[in-house]
């Protein structure tokens, strides 16, 4: 059957191009789309045989909309360009394999008026569910979406409110790994590098290394704080530069930073400056994201359960979309110690 294309201007083929090419109604071609059995076979092949002709899709996000809602997940994540992410993100699609589901993944790039955009498009598109790292895990909308329908699971964030369930990490005890590791390689004088302090995760390891002075008889202000504007590897590069730049004995012996992407762009400035790691300056970083390891110097990091929150998280959604007797989780993880080669016994 040879079917005109040019008859509709370089448009997309929609149904009703199809039902005129197949000569029946657009009740007969939308049964085929949905409720095949209700047509002849010669009837149905006859308008497949059109779709094939007129190049047809079927418009899925539609007929998913006109159902209440659609087979997708979405993830707001903070920064698709750390590598934390993208891990938790693949523990997500883990989860929703072989289960006729999709993901869409947004980056807000730890800005509250996108992160807003996004939620507001993916409501409209009847999303099954939002996964999200938050800028802010208080943020009012998130509630008001929740209590809209659309189930909402916080992602490495802990939510003041039990509106939402949520999956985290121990960021204390991670903190705390850190620095004990370090006091035991004999390390006196340490930095903590990491910021902003709105963070809570920040708060949070820096709280635990504050705690491990503590429990080893030290006094927690001995930390040289050596705060940064974010959590990325130039950042990571300027505390390079500022811990360098400290004179003597004041100079740390050792860094413990607030995630990989800190603790990789400090090795760089130490290897740019001469600054031998780990025999001038020790170095521990958080996530351990595939690259710590592969590193010049392999880096010793915390290890966060990237693909395990992932996984879990959307677990914990998909059960609430789907299970009337849903009750929310708040699920902590426990970060463990990875020791690699840029720490070492102290040098002093
Ligand atoms: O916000 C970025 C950081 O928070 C990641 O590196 C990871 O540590 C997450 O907890």
């Amino acid at each position: 059957m040879a079917i005109d294309r040019s008859a509709r201007g370089g448009r997309s083929a929609n149904v009703k191009d199809v039902a005129a090419a197949a000569r029946v109604s657009l009740g007969t071609v939308s049964n085929v789309l949905n409720r095949p059995e209700l047509v002849s076979a010669g009837t149905r092949h006859r308008v497949e045989e059109a779709m094939r002709e007129l190049g047809f899709v079927r418009n899925e996000s539609a007929r998913q909309l006109r159902a209440g809602h659609s087979r997708t997940l979405a993830y707001v994540m903070l920064d698709a360009s750390n590598p934390f992410f993208t891990d938790v993100a693949r523990g997500i699609e883990d989860a929703t394999e072989n289960r006729d589901l999709s993901v869409f993944s947004c980056n807000s790039d730890n800005r509250a008026d996108r992160e807003l955009a996004y939620l507001t498009r993916l409501q409209q598109q009847r999303v099954q569910g939002i996964l999200i790292t938050p800028v802010n895990p208080n943020e009012p909308a998130l509630e008001e979406i929740a209590r809209q329908g659309t189930p909402i699971v916080i992602v490495d964030r802990v939510s003041d409110v039990a509106a939402h369930c949520s999956v985290a990490v121990d960021d204390a005890h991670g903190g705390r790994l850190a620095v004990e590791h370090l006091l035991d390689l004999g390390h006196q004088r340490i930095a903590f590098v990491g910021g902003p302090m709105r963070i809570g995760q920040v708060r949070d390891r820096l709280a635990g290394a504050r705690q491990a002075l503590q429990e080893a008889g030290r006094s927690p202000d001995e930390l040289v704080v050596v705060e940064t504007e974010a959590l990325t590897a130039d950042e990571g590069r300027s505390a390079g530069e500022r811990i360098a730049g400290m004179a003597g004995r004041s100079r740390p012996t050792a860094a413990f930073c607030a995630n990989d992407l800190l603790a990789l762009g400090l090795l760089q400035q130490c290897v740019a400056l001469g600054v031998g790691v780990p025999e001038e300056l020790a170095i521990v970083g958080y996530d351990d994201i595939d690259f710590a390891a592969l590193a010049a110097v392999p880096l010793t990091s915390v290890r966060q359960p990237r693909r395990e929150l992932g996984r879990t998280a959307a677990e914990l959604l998909l059960d609430e979309a789907s299970n009337p007797a849903h009750e929310h989780q708040q699920i902590l993880f426990t970060p463990e110690l990875v020791a690699r080669a840029s720490t070492r016994r102290s040098p002093r």
